[in-house]
């Protein structure tokens, strides 16, 4: 057993390898006829790992159903972000416990980034003994072994490295789109921001060589791929622990130049976006014009006691430089209402923060207490009520500006990537913009095109448009 360590967890290590990731014989085709359900919560990072553990699944035999009833192995994927994550996995184990009463042959899985937490494990050990194993984020390669065992042996199987250990090149993955691909860039996180638990849960900044992920991209492109998002939790560290003069700038730019139509990446800190980033995204052509970039809060004393390492002007001086370089460039933003010590004028100063950045999209979140981050030893001072109104002011005022955003586009010719039919109409389509804006559609189109399209209307969180002729 391999229970979680927070202090291992903390531990940054710079010494790794890359080894490449062969599935032994002897698990190969031997659970054949079997099949599989796996549920994902979080990030698209938790997506991308969804999609390797599903192909070395599909490695040792089995095969995916969509109704969690009728697997033989139920996993669960899950998220630490926020206590409601948690209280979604958990409700989600207790119809689980129920369906194995019925069918108690059923192997139930629970790993990503709960699968790191101590306080999380050792619920799992006292009072969820049905779970059959736990595996880390940082064990996915290992999957064969710890599912075998878990079928094997009646006791509950606990496999979690706190330290990352190698960086795992070569590991099957069965992708949810035929159009779009996530490459993993680069894993875990140093920032250390006080309210996150990620660093914690995905470990230390550890960049894939530039060779693997230009060959990975390069692949893409030649099987038909349009779209690439270049992923990790902080892509803007890329390259920094491996070469002395190449990062995300350099990175974008050997991308770019592949030639597959449309680059992006997610997501990235404010801190280290260099001035090469911007000229990079603003010279070519086929880089998206869209930048998450998250603000967390607009108060400087706010972002000091969050750790975030800039102030609200410079992260202001930096959001003018991109709106000035990059010709329409759609800004999107993560903020957290109710941090401790967040008083009424700190929340003004973000309000005025985006009143001033008219973001073309923001995801808003009420501070959740996470365990072992310096945070959680906050006095968590802002009342529930008080959190819950700062955030329903902020979304009023931040969705003002999405609606205000969309209206500029009515009339215009956009770039749209078909990604799916609409059900209720012949003739309707789905896709996203350029700007990565969501966008409904009418004419004749193939998924998987780019086509463009003219905006007839716009709403909230989507435009309308037709096929232009
Ligand atoms: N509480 C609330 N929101 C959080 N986030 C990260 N940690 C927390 C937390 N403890 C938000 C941040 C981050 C996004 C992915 O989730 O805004 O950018
Ligand atoms: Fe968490 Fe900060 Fe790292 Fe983002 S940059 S994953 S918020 S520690």
């Amino acid at each position: 057993m391999n229970l979680p360590d927070y202090i291992e967890a903390k531990k940054r290590n710079k010494n790794y390898s890359t080894i490449s990731y062969n599935i032994d014989s002897e698990f190969k085709n031997k659970y054949k006829g079997k099949t599989y359900f796996i549920k994902t919560y979080g990030c698209q990072m938790n997506e991308h790992d969804t999609e390797n553990i599903k192909a070395i699944l599909e490695e040792m035999g089995y095969s995916e159903v969509l109704d969690y009833e009728k697997a033989d192995l139920v996993m669960l994927n899950t998220c630490s972000i926020r206590e409601n994550a948690h209280n979604k996995a958990f409700g989600m184990l207790g119809r689980l416990k129920h369906l194995k009463e019925d069918k108690p042959n059923l192997i139930i899985g629970l790993c990503g980034c709960m699968a790191q937490e101590v306080g999380v494990v050792d619920i799992l050990l006292k009072k969820y003994k049905f779970v059959n194993f736990v595996m880390g984020t940082h064990n996915i390669y290992r999957l064969p072994f710890i599912l075998d065992k878990a079928i094997e042996f009646d006791e509950q199987q606990i496999e979690v490295f706190s330290k990352e250990g190698d960086l795992i090149e070569n590991i099957p993955v069965k992708r949810e789109n035929n159009f779009k691909a996530w490459v993993n860039i680069i894993y875990g996180c140093d920032k250390f921001c006080t309210y996150c638990i990620v660093p914690y849960t995905r470990g230390g900044e550890r960049s894939r060589k530039k060779e693997s992920i230009l060959d990975e991209v390069k692949q893409l492109y030649e099987s038909g791929y349009k779209e690439i998002t270049l992923l990790g939790q902080n892509v803007n560290a890329y390259g920094k622990d491996l070469y002395d003069d190449y990062g995300l700038g350099e990175l974008l730019e050997d991308v770019a130049k592949i030639g597959i139509p449309r680059i992006t990446f997610m997501t990235s800190h404010p801190w280290d976006f260099t001035d090469k980033m911007i000229d990079v995204i603003a010279k070519y052509s086929n880089i998206m014009p869209y930048i998450h970039l998250p603000l967390q809060s607009g108060s400087s004393k706010i972002l000091k006691l969050m750790g975030r390492r800039y102030t609200k002007e410079s992260y202001l001086e930096l959001f003018d430089k991109m709106k000035k370089k990059i010709p329409n460039v759609s800004i999107s933003t993560d903020i957290i209402v109710g941090f401790p010590g967040e008083t009424e004028d700190d929340f003004k100063q973000t309000l005025e923060v985006a009143n001033y950045c008219k973001y073309d999209n923001a995801f808003t979140f009420i501070y959740s207490p996470r365990e072992n981050t310096p945070a959680a030893k906050l006095k968590d001072d802002v009342s529930l009520d008080e959190k819950e109104k700062r955030l329903y002011q902020l979304n009023d005022v931040v969705n003002k500006y999405f609606l205000e955003n969309n209206k500029k586009l009515i009339g215009k010719k956009v770039s749209v990537l078909v990604e799916g039919v609409s059900e209720k109409k012949e003739n309707n389509f789905f896709g996203y913009t350029f700007n990565n804006k969501l966008i409904n559609f009418t004419g004749e189109a193939k998924v998987g095109d780019i086509v463009l399209v003219e905006v007839t209307d716009a709403k909230t969180w989507s435009l309308d448009g037709k096929i232009s002729e």
